[in-house]
């Protein structure tokens, strides 16, 4: 079988750690897809800006457009509505697979996205876009598709939760740590979206589509960041037997309830020292689904980091690249363009 070529959007945190493994990986990958996997470049603003891994200069371009063209997988971690959008529906539209773990994009665009791929019968896959490295969105789509989600519990930003950890354990302030969180690559590219609770909004809203078979537009879902924690509320929680967690909670609203829909939202909660969710720490992340049928479960691990992230990135690619190895439709993807529209709930903010 011919090499499969792979465009890669985006040489930052996440992704020069994916365009290093799949350069140094390139034969396991191969072997376990099938088929070779040539990285045929790398598109960025900077061709000379320093990069967290050393990447061949040659494969550098600022000319994504060209990039994209010919290619069979586009992965695209450039993170930012636009040229993003246009970039993944030039790539969609040339019939090319897409995996993103852009979470902004997703929330905000991902109907007319899967419309896009739906048309050319390409495929968008966005592993990456919630929790960093856990497998999420698979486990919701496929695994628990079956099943009924009635509530999703989860810490899903890593740069609130390592603040919030470091002001908890060390008497940081929500500055100091943030500095820290952006050296270490887990903030976003504007960290405001991390803070202020839009990034774990923009995340509530993709589970909280995947799990009720909805859509769940951001505009719906209530978002509080942590910007207005302060150092003391830290401590007297603690004292009190309290840690300080960003959550986001999706859950369905029973019949009880008077309302029939879905309730996201995304605040800073008081979680009693005993809470599994009190032990999650740094950077990691935890989610926790309850379903009718298979109780409660929990995914747990590494919410950021470029290395930790390209973990799902990857997986994404061989799911695309095996898709186009053996020629058939793959693993049916559901959308959110096809599903119908629930009426989504008043924001409530009750826990
Ligand atoms: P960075 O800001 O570190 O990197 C962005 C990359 O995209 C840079 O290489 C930049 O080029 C390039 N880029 C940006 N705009 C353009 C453009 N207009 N044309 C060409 N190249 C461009 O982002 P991250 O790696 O942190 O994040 C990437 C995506 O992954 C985002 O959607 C983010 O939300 C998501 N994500 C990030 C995680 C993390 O832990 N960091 C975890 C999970 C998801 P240059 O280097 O030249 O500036
Ligand atoms: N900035 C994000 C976070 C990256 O801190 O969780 C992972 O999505």
């Amino acid at each position: 079988y011919r090499n499969l070529r792979i465009a890669l959007l985006g040489a930052g945190s996440v992704g020069a750690q994916v365009a290093d493994q799949l350069l140094t990986h390139a034969d396991e990958l191969a072997a376990r897809i099938g088929a070779g996997v040539e990285l045929t470049g790398i598109a960025v603003r900077d061709v000379d800006a320093p990069r967290d891994v050393e990447l061949p200069r040659e494969l550098l371009t600022t000319d994504a457009e060209s990039l994209i063209l010919g290619s069979d997988i586009v992965v695209e971690l450039m993170g930012g509505l636009e040229p993003a959008r246009t970039f993944i529906l030039q790539a969609l539209a040339s019939g090319a697979d897409v995996v993103t773990a852009n979470k902004a994009l997703m929330a905000t665009h991902g109907p007319e996205l899967f419309e896009a791929a739906g048309q050319v019968g390409a495929q968008l896959y966005y592993e990456a876009a919630v929790g960093g490295a856990i497998p999420i969105i698979r486990p919701l789509r496929d695994s628990l598709a079956g099943d009924r989600v009635e509530r999703i519990l989860g810490i899903v930003n890593g740069t609130t939760n390592f603040i919030l950890d470091r002001m908890d354990t060390r008497g940081e302030s929500l500055e100091q740590a943030l500095a820290i969180a952006g050296e270490l690559g887990y903030a976003e590219a504007d960290p405001t979206a991390d803070i202020e609770g839009y990034d774990a909004a923009q995340k509530a809203g993709i589970l909280a589509s995947l799990a009720f078979h909805t859509l769940v537009p951001i505009e719906s879902v209530h978002r509080e960041g942590i910007t207005g924690v302060t150092l003391d509320q830290v401590v007297a929680a603690r004292k009190a037997g309290y840690v300080v967690k960003l959550l986001a909670i999706c859950e369905r609203l029973s019949d009880a309830d008077g309302v029939d829909g879905v309730s996201a939202r995304v605040y800073p909660a008081l979680v009693p020292d005993t809470h599994p969710l009190a032990a999650v720490h740094g950077a990691n992340n935890a989610v926790f689904v309850e379903a009718e049928a298979a109780g409660p479960l929990m995914f747990y691990g590494a919410g950021a980091g470029g290395i930790q992230t390209a973990s799902a990135v990857l997986g994404d690619v061989v799911s695309a690249a095996r898709r186009h190895v053996v020629g058939g439709p793959g693993v049916a993807e559901s959308t959110h363009a096809d599903l119908p529209v629930l009426p989504i709930s008043s924001i409530t903010t009750r826990y």
